[in-house]
């Protein structure tokens, strides 16, 4: 992981993951789905945001979800418990150690995670090493340059601009979502396709209006105020002006665009 992980652990954003996950569901997993018998590996889980509907729409496959936060792996372990989930099993470990061996996975998954890590190609690597020939590998990113609104505002894209210079100083990348394909590629897996997800909100959409907007978006920068102001990114001033503009596009003549990219590969077959 980057020295920082620059959302933190917090209860506040575990909420936030909640509500992302939440309102993306149909949007990021509509075309994921794990025939009975498989193993799917899950990198990076969390609390749990995605595992719960993962599990849910393929559960006849067995999960193993990992991460590197004890904490997350506890709240992820509740919250499956919550959900009666029976197809999944938490590991707390670090994707450069993972203690599985070679070809172990049908598939693996891997949601907002790349964006946190110094080293994503590595990190594809070993989980490509962690799968069958002829598995899948399915990974979605954000990328925070995607965001545009109306009315259009300096002081949020500074706002913005904050969040990608804070993740870019801790080893991260918050504009990953981008290179996707090039950094699969690098990875070797095959037959890689990515596709852009574009989450567009309006005020006939008040579900998104507060689910995205709102409580994803919006909470995500507003989590990085004292942070940003004290690594001297931006004003205390300009960066709330910032995050008012952010909550002005969620009035009735307001509009917000942010795009997620989900990539899918394939582990080569052997010759
Ligand atoms: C933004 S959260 C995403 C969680 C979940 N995938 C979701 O979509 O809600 C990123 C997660 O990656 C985990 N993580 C970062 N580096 C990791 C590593 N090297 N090994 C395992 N997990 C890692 C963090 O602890 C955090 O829980």
């Amino acid at each position: 992981m980057s020295e920082i992980y620059v959302h933190g652990y917090h209860p506040r954003e575990n909420e936030r993951l909640q509500d992302q996950a939440g309102t993306l569901v149909d949007l990021l997993h509509s075309d994921t789905g794990y025939p009975a018998g498989s193993t799917v590996l899950e990198a990076g889980c969390g609390v749990g945001s995605q595992t719960v509907t993962l599990a849910q729409r393929s559960p006849g496959a067995r999960f193993t979800s990992v991460d590197i936060s004890a904490d997350s792996i506890a709240e992820a372990k509740r919250k499956a418990a919550l959900a009666g989930l029976t197809n999944v099993e938490f590991r707390h470990t670090d994707i450069f150690a993972m203690p599985f061996g070679t070809e172990s996975f049908d598939h693996v998954f891997v949601c907002f995670v790349l964006e946190h890590l110094t080293q994503p190609v590595e990190a594809l690597a070993i989980l490509n090493s962690l799968l069958r020939p002829g598995g899948s590998i399915t990974v979605i990113e954000g990328d925070h340059g995607s965001a545009y609104f109306y009315p259009d505002s300096p002081a949020a894209r500074a706002a913005i601009q904050c969040q990608v210079k804070l993740q870019r100083k801790a080893g991260g990348n918050a504009l990953v979502g981008r290179q996707l394909y090039p950094l699969m590629i690098e990875a070797g897996f095959d037959a890689v396709r990515v596709s852009p997800r574009m989450v567009y909100v309006d005020s006939s959409r008040p579900d998104l209006v507060d689910g995205f907007t709102r409580r994803t978006f919006t909470a995500m920068i507003e989590g990085i105020r004292e942070t940003a102001i004290a690594a001297c990114l931006i004003e205390p001033e300009s960066f709330d002006a910032g995050v008012q503009d952010l909550h002005r596009t969620t009035e009735a003549d307001g509009v917000f665009c942010y795009t997620f990219f989900k990539g899918v590969g394939k582990k080569r077959r052997r010759a």
